[in-house]
């Protein structure tokens, strides 16, 4: 099937070789100004960052568009509901490698504590003092998992072997805690829950002030589950003593693409940027060899699926009726 893939990097080219589909590959994400892109396209496939909006989607419709493929599992960037009444038919690929996005959790928190990007660039100065760098022994730590699914429930498992306590705030779970109750005994907190309504802004200025003096905080999860000026206020008081974000509130209009030669226009994400104790990767948990290669192999199978049966295999279909803009599973 004709395909307009959106937000495309390299690594889409390389992991999306095929001969079954016809896919032109669009380095722009897609949005109100770019969507007539895909006009002519009977399917679109999008990433994280690219909105699908009521406009948008009333425009692919428009273009002739019928099938939308996420390459995410996470759907908070449809309109779900305009899909629905305009006939679109959406699908995702629900789970792809839960373990990328723990083992890149868990090196967060281990650069952080130990510093090791600092002693990376000291050492390479050679400069090789120790100040600055003491860290803390995992072993006997308590750790606090908001969200344990999928991906919370690897981290609880390595963070177990580590010889960690893990606690849990997870209202699926029988032995979940109340987040104040967690908040106030974790060293480490990690969020690992869906943005939804609900959980937005999850972690804010009253949250931070239960914390224990000098946790810290990881958020691997969505960027709209932390207030980012108030966890800016809390590292600059202190009270917050490391922060190491995968994903971050206005993550769209700079992850995955190089502003290396511009100044950043976003302030918060610049003052965020200047703290030792703050380590930023720009949504990589997802990036590894094997959860590219399942992504590809999932998103292609729904494309069959809707070129063969107008259906993409249940357990990938979406929409879930009535969820709004901000509800979402997984990536
Ligand atoms: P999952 O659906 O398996 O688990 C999510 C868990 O969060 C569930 O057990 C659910 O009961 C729990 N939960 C829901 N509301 C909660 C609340 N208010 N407080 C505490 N727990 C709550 O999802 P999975 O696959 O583990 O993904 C978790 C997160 O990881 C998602 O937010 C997703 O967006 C993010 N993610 C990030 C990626 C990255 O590249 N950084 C890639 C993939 C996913």
């Amino acid at each position: 099937m004709r395909t307009a893939f959106f937000s495309t990097h390299r690594f889409d080219r390389d992991s999306f070789q095929t001969n079954e589909h016809d896919i032109s590959f669009f380095e722009a994400s897609l949005d109100d100004s770019t969507s007539s892109l895909a006009t002519g396209f009977p399917a679109v496939c999008a990433f994280v960052n690219d909105r699908l909006n009521t406009a948008v989607l009333h425009k692919l419709k428009a273009g002739g568009t019928q099938y939308i493929v996420l390459r995410s599992a996470g759907f908070n960037h449809v309109d779900l509901e305009s899909a629905t009444q305009l006939g679109l038919k959406v699908a995702r690929v629900p789970a792809y490698s839960p373990n990328s996005v723990a083992e890149h959790t868990v090196g967060l928190m281990l650069c952080l504590n130990r510093k090791l990007h600092r002693a990376y660039a000291r050492t390479r100065e050679h400069n090789f003092l120790l100040d600055g760098l003491l860290g803390f022994d995992f072993c006997g730590r308590t750790v606090g998992l908001v969200g344990a699914g999928k991906i919370g429930g690897l981290v609880q498992k390595i963070m177990q072997a580590f010889g960690c306590r893990v606690l849990v705030s997870d209202p699926a779970l029988p032995d979940s805690l109340e987040l104040a109750e967690l908040l106030s005994q974790s060293d480490i907190v990690s969020l690992h829950c869906p943005l939804t309504p609900a959980t937005h802004h999850l972690i804010g200025r009253a949250q931070l002030a239960v914390m224990k003096p000098g946790a810290m905080l990881i958020n691997t999860g969505r960027g709209g589950l932390i207030d980012s000026r108030a966890v800016l206020a809390a590292l600059k008081s202190g009270q917050l003593g490391a922060l190491g974000l995968d994903v971050y509130e206005e993550e769209e209009s700079h992850f995955f693409r190089d502003l290396s030669d511009k100044p950043l226009q976003d302030d918060i994400l610049a003052r965020l940027l200047t703290f030792p104790n703050v380590l930023i990767t720009a949504h990589q948990g997802f990036f590894t060899q094997e959860a590219l290669a399942n992504i590809a192999r999932t998103t292609l199978e729904n494309l069959s699926s809707f070129e063969r049966k107008g259906e993409a295999p249940g357990p990938n279909r979406l929409p879930y009726h009535g969820a709004s803009a901000l509800s979402s599973s997984s990536e």
